[in-house]
């Protein structure tokens, strides 16, 4: 590690507070948040797996502000994934009413904020309530132009490419495109994120290293990080320290390194 590297960790190691933008050499424009480690947080505090959801969702309120108060531009968060409905109907449903009351705490300070919310996945499979809750935070907040906020519901990366391919394959079929004009940007245009830019840097908390169906597409040239805390415990601090790793980032998007990291 070069010692300005080593200079900058340990300040930040000393220093808890949370850090401000011009503290950052570089920040990611898009960060995504993959929030593993409830279940083992609640086993560890002798709670059921339910309160590790709760109090997950409290950490949850903290790190979008600061990501808000950075400036990063988007938010990619795995609320709910395709796999989590053969979860126990106990835990299924815990994490749905999680979602309501996130919503109802928190939707008029985000929309207050200028938050833009949208919701990945497919909304069709959730309860009705459900379904109406999120509907409700796009569209109020569909104006707004500051943090996109992104929250991953019954989402499922394979499930939303093949849906691109389809909703492609359509305009083919009727003759709008040729095959051959297809083109990367026009499968990114299909995605649940279309319009928004890919994903810089992926957090995985509870030292899991692995993307299980996350933004597969968008992830592409992302840099990862996986802190060993659970997420319950992922602190303003540890969020601080992931971003400095990312600043620390040599990316090369496949291209050669640059001179001036070889000095
Ligand atoms: C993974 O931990 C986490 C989940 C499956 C759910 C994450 C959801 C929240 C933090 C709250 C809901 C979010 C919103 C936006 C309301 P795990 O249970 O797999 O942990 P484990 O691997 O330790 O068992």
């Amino acid at each position: 590690m070069k010692l300005k590297a080593l200079k900058t960790t340990l300040s930040l190691a000393l220093k808890k507070t949370p850090r401000t933008t011009s503290e950052f050499e570089k920040l990611p424009v898009h960060v995504a948040i993959i929030m593993d480690g409830n279940g083992r947080w609640a086993k560890k505090h002798h709670l059921n797996v339910s309160r590790g959801h709760r109090q997950g969702t409290e950490n949850l309120r903290e790190i979008i502000r600061h990501t808000d108060d950075l400036g990063i531009k988007a938010l990619s968060l795995y609320a709910f994934s395709t796999e989590n409905w053969n979860r126990s109907e106990e835990e299924v449903s815990a994490l749905m009413q999680l979602i309501l009351d996130f919503f109802a705490s928190e939707i008029d300070e985000l929309d207050a904020k200028n938050v833009r919310i949208l919701i990945l996945g497919d909304k069709g499979r959730l309860p009705e309530r459900q379904r109406e809750v999120l509907r409700e935070a796009e569209k109020r907040t569909e104006s707004n132009t500051g943090l996109r906020l992104n929250i991953a519901v019954n989402y499922g990366s394979r499930a939303e490419i093949v849906k691109a391919v389809r909703e492609i394959a359509v305009t083919v079929k009727n003759g709008t495109v040729r095959p051959e004009e297809i083109t990367e940007q026009m499968v990114s245009d299909h995605l649940y994120t279309a319009g928004q830019p890919d994903v810089d840097l992926l957090i995985r908390t509870s030292g899991e290293q692995r993307l299980s169906n996350f933004l597969l597409y968008q992830n592409a040239y992302a840099e990862f990080v996986f802190p060993e805390v659970l997420w319950p415990d992922f602190s303003v601090h540890d969020y601080d320290i992931a971003l400095e790793a990312f600043g620390r980032r040599d990316r090369r998007f496949g291209g050669r390194k640059r001179d001036a990291d070889s000095e």
